[in-house]
């Protein structure tokens, strides 16, 4: 570690740690899920070129500023903006909320993988009521792995950036990928399945203007690579000044653009196939029946009629959800901590246990008030505070940043920038079209 506030020790670290945080459920189970119920191969190609031309630059944006920083996402800002502190303080606080605010409601989501991986182990060992207890949403269950996630993550995160985030996101994330591939080449053999591939990679390109799938897909671009709540901020405030930023962001987008689309090649397929079976997806119009239930009652019901293999599936399956979910909770954490770490002097360990428990509080109080507050923390992060958080970190890097300085930034650890295309395109985008798109996106949503 060079410096006392913890950095990445390798480019392989942060790129494992910054595709830990954008490769999480929003890849397996919400891309697929957007994917099915809007039309398909259209949804896919839509998302493509947004990942690419709208979400990459605003990523680029957050990890300029925290690199530029090197601090926590307020400090950032106020380094960059220093007439305008308030401002800075909004838009940098306002991210850390959306950060914690996420992580009360996809603990809970998480705390579900947990308990459906050790079901199938339940049922192995035949201990029957516990694996039909595991298997049923009951407070008692929910509360227990909610809190039992939010403790995996707090262990991580306690550890710090090199010790803690680095070493386990570059633990998990191969490990995800092997799951992953073991269980696209077992349900690509199965009957039904070459009838998802053509759904998946088949574009109707009539679809493809539809203003709904446009604004799913941008917003599944942001959540997917965590934008709009100061994490890629305070990552990006980990990377030595001697890295390529330019081409550690595309790595990151290009992990996490496959992991999404090679989620897809699972489960897209895997509906079809579990349809094959006599479990019933769509209706008769060719929609989806139901988008919440894909994970919990379609797959599950799929992993049934394997018979004894499909316990080891579903165990593989949710333990590859559960990793995912972990290496994106501890970036949900780390933006809080890091700004108590760094504002307050408080210790790591003391402020970790501190925020994780107000944190976990939060995630309690919506398990008692499922009904009313899951979807509507989900619906305030998400369509409300990442997409305007995500616009104004652009805003500050295009329009209250020296250009001169922007660049300088952009410009450590890239020799040769000056001639790339990046360079000749990326500051206008930052200023013009990523605010402009952005926008249109979220007054289209409301
Ligand atoms: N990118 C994560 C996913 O796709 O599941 C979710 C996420 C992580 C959102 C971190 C926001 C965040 F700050």
């Amino acid at each position: 570690m060079s410096s006392v506030r913890g950095e990445f020790s390798s480019r392989f670290g942060f790129i494992m740690a910054a595709a830990g945080s954008a490769v999480g459920l929003g890849n397996i189970w919400g891309f697929p899920t957007q994917t099915a119920s809007n039309g398909g191969a259209a949804f896919v190609f839509v998302y493509l070129i947004l990942a690419f031309c709208l979400a990459y630059p605003a990523f680029m944006a957050e990890l300029v500023i925290g690199r530029h920083g090197q601090a926590n996402a307020v400090t950032a800002l106020r380094k960059i903006a220093p007439t305008q502190p308030k401002f800075a303080f909004a838009v940098g606080f306002g991210g850390i909320i959306c950060a914690a605010l996420i992580l009360s409601f996809y603990a809970i989501v998480a705390g579900w993988m947990l308990s459906a991986t050790l079901a199938p182990i339940a049922t192995v060992t035949d201990l029957k009521a516990t694996a039909d207890w595991l298997n049923q949403q009951s407070l008692g269950r929910d509360l227990l792995f909610t809190a039992l996630f939010i403790m995996l993550t707090i262990a991580i995160i306690s550890k710090g950036v090199e010790n803690g985030i680095e070493k386990w996101s570059k633990r998990l994330m191969p490990a995800l990928l092997g799951i992953l591939f073991l269980l696209i080449a077992y349900v690509l053999t199965q009957e039904g399945a070459t009838q998802g591939l053509r759904a998946y990679l088949v574009p109707d390109f009539s679809q493809v203007f539809n203003p709904d799938l446009l604004v799913s897909a941008l917003g599944q671009a942001f959540f997917s690579l965590s934008l709009g709540t100061s994490v890629m901020i305070i990552y990006g405030s980990y990377i030595a000044k001697n890295e390529n930023l330019v081409s550690l962001g595309a790595y990151v987008t290009l992990i996490d653009v496959f992991i999404a689309f090679t989620a897809g090649l699972l489960i897209i397929p895997a509906m079809y196939v579990a349809q094959a079976q006599g479990v019933e997806i769509f209706s008769a119009n060719g929609t989806l029946l139901s988008e919440d239930t894909l994970v919990f009652q379609v797959l599950p019901a799929l992993f049934n009629s394997m018979g004894t293999i499909g316990l080891v599936v579903a165990f593989a399956f949710f333990a590859l959800m559960s990793i995912a979910a972990l290496t994106s909770s501890i970036s949900m954490l780390e933006a809080p901590v890091s700004y108590t770490v760094e504002n307050f002097g408080m210790n790591r360990l003391q402020a970790t246990w501190l925020i994780g428990g107000v944190i976990a509080v939060v995630s309690f109080v919506i398990v008692f008030n499922f009904s009313s507050l899951f979807g509507f923390v989900i619906a305030l992060t998400t369509q409300f505070g990442q997409p305007l958080i995500g616009m104004f970190c652009c805003i500050f890097a295009g329009w209250m940043w020296h250009r001169h300085k922007l660049l300088a930034e952009i410009q450590a650890g890239f020799e040769g920038v000056e001639h790339s295309l990046f360079w000749k395109i990326w500051p206008w985008y930052i200023k013009f079209i990523c605010p402009l798109a952005i926008a249109l996106v979220f007054f289209n949503s409301l």
